[in-house]
């Protein structure tokens, strides 16, 4: 039942709303475009429900101040939605990365609080419900995704009260405290309350939002249920995602994979072990810690250069933001350095790339690893940790894991670390090392169970389960 004017009829009945479109734009040396999917878990696992819904995907294609028109690839419409310049730096780098990533991200870097980037965002938030009002079917089912969109939801029941709405936050949610910093704080919670189901990575997350909710609002809470004046009751709950772990598994098993894997091993001397770091070069991933804590094994001697040696690859991100561009000298200074002290003719200590790479690349590097060190100050869930252990499908390697990475919940059977404590990282990056094989084997055979069975396609399935209980016809694949 359908109560607004603003839709158009033959519309999608499935709507993902996420502040990037799912492709990456590919110019031929002809200057011809065209279009690539991009490797995140999420497109893989909602593709399928997208094609046999008629689904749509809204969202920013990357560059400013450029409107295209919607267009289908791979069988999914994508309808993009065009930001200014303006609103790249005060919508994208400023409230999204400058206020909300930081604060969320327990303040390890300074949130910056500006009123014009809240403009921005408001502003930017309201043509995406705009554009998802427009494009949705009558009693469609719409999921937004993170942080750059909490106002979606609220603006979107404004406009089509008839659509189901789904939001899933993919990043941390802070403790009350910390939320309770931002001056537009109730303005964010009533733009989340606008979904009938808001999900988080963890229980905790979930029950911080309900917190802030009975604080904040005065709207009435009970267990995981708001219960809102106009009689609607809005569930807050946790659905840790996961990846596409069969398909990790598969590409790890692919002969020229494999043969990858080797070369990467050769080229880098063939090491007794090779300790991987794979991240966004982003402050939150600890990478200045993890890093002093290698070059402190290897100048006290605990490790040596015929040990072991260390791979960190460092994906470029919102390159144009102070905290990034600080983070990138200092890590450039720090490998540096100890490369400079400890290093001798021939592979280097430590090896650091500063690119990004195709997922066959990545599962090469997954492979050819014995240890991968994921050390976040804080982080939703980490997908690096549980794509590293789909491609053990040998029950092989070890993984250091952040006690502080939403992940840490369900891989119990790494080396769990605090971050802070370097002492405490370098013995565990030394017991990772040394393991037996036994002692990997069993290890990762309680890993590996526990991501094989737990993929996004059951994530997925999960959270529209509940959105959609009586009709639940969403399913993206049997599971
Ligand atoms: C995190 C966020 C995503 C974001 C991604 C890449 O995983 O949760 O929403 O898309 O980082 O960051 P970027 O700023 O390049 O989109």
């Amino acid at each position: 039942m359908a109560s607004s004017g603003t839709k158009t009829s033959g519309g999608a009945e499935f709507v993902v709303i996420a502040n990037r479109l799912p492709v990456d734009r590919v110019v031929a040396p002809d200057g011809t475009t065209t279009w690539r999917t991009s490797p995140g878990g999420l497109v893989t696992a909602l593709e399928p429900v997208m094609r046999r819904k008629g689904g749509a995907w809204i969202g920013w294609h990357g560059a400013p101040d450029e409107k295209l028109r919607p267009f289908t690839h791979d069988g999914v419409k994508l309808v993009p939605v065009p930001l200014s310049e303006t609103e790249v730096v005060e919508y994208y780098e400023g409230f999204s990365n400058g206020t909300l990533w930081p604060l969320y991200h327990d303040v390890i870097a300074p949130p910056a609080f500006h009123r014009e980037w809240w403009d921005a965002y408001v502003t930017v938030n309201r043509r995406f419900a705009e554009r998802a009002a427009k494009v949705a079917a009558e009693d469609a089912v719409v999921w937004v995704q993170d942080y750059q969109l909490q106002l979606v939801p609220r603006m979107l029941r404004e406009l089509r009260p008839d659509v189901r709405i789904g939001f899933f936050l993919h990043i941390p949610f802070p403790p009350t405290e910390l939320f309770q910093q931002l001056p537009w704080r109730r303005e964010n919670l009533e733009g989340l309350l606008g979904a009938d189901l808001v999900g988080f990575q963890l229980p905790g997350a979930a029950q911080n939002f309900i917190r802030l909710v009975r604080k904040h609002t005065g709207h009435k809470t009970h267990r995981d249920q708001v219960f809102l004046p106009d009689g609607r009751v809005v569930r807050a709950k946790a659905f840790p995602i996961s990846i596409d772990a069969k398909g990790f598994e598969e590409l790890a098993r692919t002969p020229s994979v494999v043969a990858r894997a080797a070369e990467i091993r050769e080229s880098l001397g063939n090491p007794k072990k090779l300790v991987l770091g794979i991240d966004r070069l982003d402050y939150t991933k600890g990478l200045r810690q993890r890093i002093r804590a290698f070059g402190e094994l290897m100048s006290s001697g605990a490790l040596h250069l015929d040990d072991a040696v260390f791979l960190q690859v460092a994906t470029p991100s919102r390159e144009r933001v102070a905290s990034y561009k600080t983070l990138r000298d200092d890590i450039d200074r720090l490998v540096g350095r100890i490369n400079g002290d400890i290093g001798r003719i021939g592979p280097q200590p430590i090896t650091y790339l500063h690119a990004s790479y195709p997922r066959e690349e990545m599962a090469a590097f997954y492979l050819a690893a014995d240890v991968m060190v994921v050390t976040p100050l804080r982080d939703g869930m980490n997908l690096v940790a549980k794509e590293y252990i789909a491609c053990r499908y040998d029950d092989t390697g070890t993984l250091v894991l952040s006690e502080f990475a939403g992940a840490a919940g369900e891989l119990k059977q790494s080396y769990l670390v605090n971050p802070y404590d370097i002492n405490g990282m370098k013995q565990a990056m030394l017991d990772a090392i040394r393991a037996s094989p036994k002692e990997q084997a069993r290890r990762m055979k309680a890993l590996r169970k526990q991501v094989m069975e737990n993929d996004i396609d059951q994530w997925a399935n999960d959270f529209l389960g509940e959105l959609e209980p009586e009709t639940h016809t969403m399913r993206v694949r049997p599971v």
